[in-house]
């Protein structure tokens, strides 16, 4: 059999399924108001969330290091792909979580992989919320250590874990900070009295958090006012450059450098994708007024929905699941909001549980209210048609 016809039908088997994937192409820069595969559309699913992606002071920070050291890193951070805007960075994105230290890995993915592969060992657990992150999963998989799934934010389920797994060496509680799928914000605060109480580490995936919940964007150690033993995020999101991150103690970060296999056989990012995301950090340490209009769209938007009478899950975030149920039900209202200018993807089972297909929005601080505005009467004439609400 020739390796395309046995491709072929695997993918056969996924489209049939219905969750075959494809690729959209966005011209320009990374707004609100696109093109999308050649259509004006308003997306709803960046995460963007403070517009710092086209920021012209994270572009000019980018060009003048762009100049200085050129287009690549030229190789891993241990040979000769440092430059002092990876030190300059990590000393800032440090100070910014309130750690000794922190390390830059390519991406977040390559964090949670390089973090979970690399520390727990052979005589540890790994006890993991049920909805995190793939990148979380993929680490617990190439770890030594067992893993237990707990499930999503239940503390009485976690506690049960934790009493079942007194036979470990050591115990490690990973949650995202802010959950991707469903918006929820993990009780950061009950997960570390927990960890005390059972002498567990805690280890934060803050992804979605950083540079949105907290008084300064802190993540949701701010948010909750608590110290875990280890924050790892990605610079991808509100940061809107690119990179991923590990921060704790200075004595873990070492240990990083010198075990977590991410780290060692990996190309740096470029110095300028560095330089951005340090700007991005001054903005965001500076000014609480973006994050304050996300937040008030965040309100604005979650409230009108459920006065309209959608089920929508999740905390205030910026992650928005508003739940149709129905799969096919779901796809047809995703195409009806991109006949209006909208694009929101459908989530469908086997990504969310069957039955609680889902449109999931992203709300970014670059909206206008005039986008608000046509959101939420779309929302309203499309679930009026499909006998939605
Ligand atoms: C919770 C969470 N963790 C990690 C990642 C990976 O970050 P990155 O895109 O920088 O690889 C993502 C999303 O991409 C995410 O949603």
């Amino acid at each position: 059999m020739k390796i395309d016809a046995w491709l072929n039908e695997r993918l056969d088997r996924i489209k049939e399924a219905g969750v075959y994937r494809n690729l959209r192409t966005m011209n320009g820069a990374p707004i609100p108001e696109r093109k999308i595969d050649g259509k004006n559309q308003t997306v709803w699913s960046s995460n963007n969330y403070l517009g710092l992606a086209s920021h012209s002071r994270l572009i000019s920070a980018a060009q003048e290091a762009l100049q200085q050291f050129g287009a690549g890193s030229s190789g891993s951070r241990l040979t000769t792909g440092n430059s002092v805007w990876h030190e300059k960075l990590e000393k800032k994105i440090a100070g910014f979580k309130r750690t000794e230290a922190a390390l830059l890995f390519s991406s977040g993915y390559l964090a949670n992989v390089g973090v979970l592969s690399s520390l727990p060992e052979k005589e540890d657990v790994i006890l993991s919320d049920q909805l995190n992150h793939a990148s979380m999963i993929d680490g617990c998989r190439l770890s030594m250590a067992d893993t237990v799934v707990y499930q999503h934010i239940d503390m009485d389920d976690l506690e049960n874990k934790l009493n079942e797994t007194q036979r470990y060496q050591r115990r490690f509680i990973v949650t995202d900070g802010i959950f991707s799928m469903d918006g929820t914000i993990a009780p950061l605060d009950q997960i570390i009295s927990l960890a005390k109480r059972y002498h567990a580490f805690v280890i934060v995936d803050d992804a979605h958090a950083t540079g949105v919940l907290g008084e300064s964007g802190g993540g949701t150690s701010e948010y909750f006012g608590v110290c875990p033993d280890i924050v790892i995020g990605t610079l991808s999101k509100a940061v809107g450059t690119e990179g991923g991150f590990a921060a704790g103690s200075a004595v873990f970060i070492d240990f990083l450098l010198n075990h977590a296999r991410t780290f060692i056989f990996q190309t740096a990012i470029p110095p300028a994708s560095c330089a951005a995301a340090h700007e991005a950090f001054n903005i965001i340490e500076t000014s609480g007024e973006k994050r304050q209009l996300l937040i008030s769209y965040i309100n604005m938007i979650r409230t009108s929905l459920k006065n309209m009478g959608y089920l929508v899950k999740g905390d205030h975030t910026p992650i928005i699941p508003v739940v149709i149920g129905d799969a096919r039900k779901t796809v047809t209202f995703a195409e009806k909001l991109q006949d209006k200018g909208i694009y929101a993807p459908a989530i469908r089972p086997p990504t969310v549980a069957l039955g609680e297909s889902r449109i999931r929005l992203t709300i970014t601080a670059d909206h206008k209210t005039s986008d608000i505005d046509h959101l939420l009467t779309s929302f309203h004439s499309i679930g009026k048609e499909l006998h939605i609400i």
